[in-house]
């Protein structure tokens, strides 16, 4: 079906002509939206926050629009630059110096903001962690990145399995906590006790600022690394898509243990000097549209998934809520299905506009942007300054409407620079000078990009990247499991849901007590977002003569589709 064309709307945005701007285009001209530019300091800390608060009519300005059940605070630019400030002279008193990697596992909260900038100012590397993250996401993570130090809450300290982690030095511990041992760091007291001064620590463009773990179709998840020149990408993304004005409340829905959460809950905003919501925890839709109601939300960056729950809970749950701030929208993370966009038009009187991008990207890529016509079910179009293609897997180009892997040329400002402790991993991503992306799509004549699925194994729960390999091999840590096979299996809700085909070992007998108990397992040794929601008992599990588990087979199994070529199938 050709769906419906969404025609950009006039007065609402000020951005320039989408040709125009990709044949001009520099990304140089980008580099004199920062005092770098000048001064030639450089800190992605010192562009999106103290920047603000040295500027008289910018200091008093509220950056922090905080939100969560029972603690509601505003943070201004000046006060987050002094609690950041505090911070890093409490990590410089622990000897964390430039280069270190420092992980935060904690809720999003005004403390951790203030920490994550501390932790920039030294010049040292942040690792934000899912706060829904177990024992082995966090031990995995912690041990790969040789993290020095770690913020957490006592809440959560007893996921971190400290006898395994001999690098991690010190344990910044924020919330009451009655732990005594010289191992932990009271975050209250330090903080009292810190000054307010703090001597940044200039870097260079091409130094590390983050390091998101994200996973592949095999092995452990793998540390992408980013520098601090992707604020450049931030910076005018935030422009062109996102359409950021000074007077915006904008809101991102995404945590900080994601890529989204930190290029787009953090930097993107920031950089501009515009006031940023944010909100933790899981929601309902009344919660949802609370929170756009609430805080007079003008720019709202959320994914599929939510989207999808507010279209369930219906008209009534609209129209109980006051959404006319509301001004622009856009989604990330998986398809976004045209009956959203529709349903969006119909709710908001407003386009939702899709956007692709990847962990290893650190920015958007391909967008629709508000100045130009929008084929909902198409991702759009690649931003200046990108190029973007459909190659075969020698890395060639391939014609229009032919389906390949979605390639980017290779060099744009935000995209990772390395795998953490894994240069071949790194490499792999490369062919003939084109980033892969392990996404299949094709463009159309007019070079709008279409999403038609992963190339790899790789599964899209609600938006979430899992790996199988993580999934399974959790699997088989439990006493009844003895080999797993791990797909993602399409869901309306969710885009995929995790599947895992297990089979058990001797004396134990398939029952829904023994399924829920594995279950549980993965959920609490792992992640919940990592458990598999159906479990299926199997006498064997297909496996490559090589040992490798077939989980194209399985897949096929499961929606009822030709099993192909399986000459390499074991015996
Ligand atoms: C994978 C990347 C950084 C964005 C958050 C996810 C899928 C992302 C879209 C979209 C269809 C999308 C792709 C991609 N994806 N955006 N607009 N339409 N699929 O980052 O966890 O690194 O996952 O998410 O498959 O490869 P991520």
């Amino acid at each position: 079906m050709d769906m419906q064309r969404i025609p950009a709307r006039d007065g609402n945005h000020n951005l320039q002509d989408y040709k125009k701007m990709r044949e001009n285009f520099s990304w140089n001209d980008v580099k004199n939206n920062f005092s770098w530019n000048e001064t030639g300091k450089v800190n992605i800390a010192h562009e999106a926050i103290d920047r603000h608060a040295e500027d008289p009519s910018k200091k008093d300005k509220v950056a922090l629009l905080y939100s969560s059940p029972g603690r509601e605070e505003k943070v201004t630019f000046e006060q987050l630059s002094k609690e950041s400030n505090k911070f890093a002279n409490v990590l410089k008193k622990y000897h964390v110096n430039k280069g270190d990697r420092v992980f935060l596992f904690m809720p999003r909260s005004p403390e951790f903001y203030a920490a994550f900038f501390g932790i920039l100012k030294t010049g040292a590397i942040a690792g934000p962690l899912f706060e829904a993250f177990m024992e082995q996401a966090i031990r995995d993570r912690l041990q790969d990145s040789e993290a020095k130090m770690l913020i957490t809450t006592p809440e959560l300290l007893g996921r971190v399995p400290q006898e395994d982690l001999p690098d991690l030095e010190k344990i910044v511990l924020v919330g009451d906590n009655s732990e005594d041992s010289d191992k932990y760091i009271d975050f209250k007291k330090e903080m009292n006790d810190a000054t307010t001064d703090f001597d940044i620590e200039w870097v260079d463009l091409e130094d590390g600022m983050l390091i998101h773990y994200t996973s592949g179709s095999t092995g452990k998840p793998k540390g992408v690394y980013h520098v601090h020149n992707a604020m450049i990408q931030h910076y005018a993304t935030a422009e062109w898509v996102i359409d950021m004005k000074q007077d915006d409340v904008y809101w991102c829905t995404a945590d900080p243990g994601w890529v989204t959460g930190t290029s787009y809950g953090i930097f993107a905003p920031w950089l501009h000097g515009v006031t940023n919501v944010i909100r933790g925890g899981r929601f309902t839709p009344d919660d949802w549209y609370g929170t756009l109601d609430k805080f007079n939300v003008t720019v709202w960056y959320t994914a599929p998934t939510a989207l999808r729950k507010l279209v369930s809970a219906g008209e009534d749950t609209v129209k109980k809520h006051d959404l006319t701030s509301l001004r622009h929208i856009m989604s990330v993370g998986e398809p976004l299905n045209p009956e959203v966009i529709t349903w969006g038009l119909k709710a908001f009187d407003l386009r939702i506009h899709d956007t692709w991008w990847m962990t290893e990207t650190g920015a958007m890529l391909i967008v629709n942007i508000p100045s130009e016509e929008i084929r909902p079910g198409s991702m759009g179009k690649p931003i200046p300054g990108i190029e973007a293609s459909i190659v075969d897997n020698e890395g060639n180009e391939l014609p229009p409407n032919q389906m390949g892997n979605l390639a980017i040329k290779e060099g744009w400002p935000a995209m990772m620079r390395k795998v953490w402790n894994n240069p071949s991993k790194f490499e792999s991503y490369f062919i003939n000078g084109w980033y892969v992306s392990g996404d299949s799509a094709y463009r159309d004549e007019d070079g709008y990009f279409w999403f038609q699925g992963r190339l790899d194994d790789v599964i899209n729960t609600s938006g979430e990247r899992v790996g199988p390999f993580e999934v399974e091999s959790k699997l088989i840590e439990h006493p009844a499991v003895a080999e797993a096979g791990v797909i993602g299996k399409p869901d309306p809700e969710r885009g995929e849901i995790i599947k895992a085909f297990i089979t058990l070992n001797d004396g134990y007998e398939n029952s829904d007590e023994l399924l829920a108990d594995i279950r549980k397992f993965v959920k609490t040794g792992l992640s919940g977002h990592a458990a598999p929601r159906e479990i299926e008992v199997k006498d064997t599990i297909p496996k490559t003569r090589s040992g490798k588990i077939m989980r194209r087979l399985l897949k096929s199994w499961e929606l009822g589709l030709p099993t192909g070529d399986t000459s390499t199938l074991e015996e």
